[in-house]
């Protein structure tokens, strides 16, 4: 039987990737957008923390399971900076060029251009589910000194994919989505749903 699954994210790029994943499993995943659930707070210190709250508020306003995903970028040389700020890095309404006209200054003086981008996938049966699936995965990279490339979105033409040589913006989509932080979580929560209650 079909289980419907709110997914906490409004954002169509992931409720396609999500659906495409999740396809062999019988669940049929919709945006909680589309339920008119507006998205939770995320005021926490971590990313599981911040994925868990946006599980139990879609499942709250739903009566759903749901899922909920939070990631961002780290880098070693900013002590885990920009983490859970990522999408506000250069302030609250910073956009894309901005976040990274903001990382360049802050490396500036720093050799060290270690990062990886990290992502934790959530899925509760329930508002109050005391036993939350969670999956999480990196992807480690470099920042480079100048962007470069023009797909991907976010940090992507800062990322340095040291095993292909260039930066995340500059691989194909399918490429990305099989060896990123996301494709890689998103797969082992497929293997957890494959055997949920
Ligand atoms: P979200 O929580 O997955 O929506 O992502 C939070 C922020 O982290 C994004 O706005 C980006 O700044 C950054 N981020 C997360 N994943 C990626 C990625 O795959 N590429 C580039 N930036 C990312």
């Amino acid at each position: 039987m079909t289980r419907r699954v709110v997914l906490a994210s409004s954002n169509a790029g992931k409720l396609r990737e999500f659906s495409n994943l999740l396809a062999g499993l019988d669940f049929d995943v919709v945006a909680q957008g589309d339920l008119g659930i507006e998205s939770a707070d995320e005021p926490h210190l971590t990313f599981l923390e911040n994925a868990l709250a946006k599980a139990r508020h879609a499942s709250e306003c739903s009566g759903l399971p749901a899922l909920a995903d939070d990631s961002g970028l780290c880098v070693a040389a900013l002590l885990g900076a920009p983490g859970v700020r990522s999408a506000r890095f250069a302030g609250p309404t910073a956009d894309d060029a901005a976040n990274n006209a903001e990382l360049l200054r802050r490396l500036q003086e720093h050799d060290d251009r270690r990062a990886h981008y990290t992502c934790v996938l959530v899925a509760v049966a329930s508002a109050d589910d005391p036993e939350p699936l969670v999956a999480d995965a990196r992807w480690q990279g470099e920042i480079l000194q100048s962007p470069r490339g023009s797909g991907g979105f976010g940090y992507d033409p800062l990322f340095l994919v040291p095993s292909r040589g260039c930066s995340a913006a500059e691989l194909p989509a399918e490429e990305k989505n099989r060896i990123s932080h996301r494709g890689q979580a998103l797969r082992e929560l497929v293997r957890q749903l494959a055997v949920w209650r």
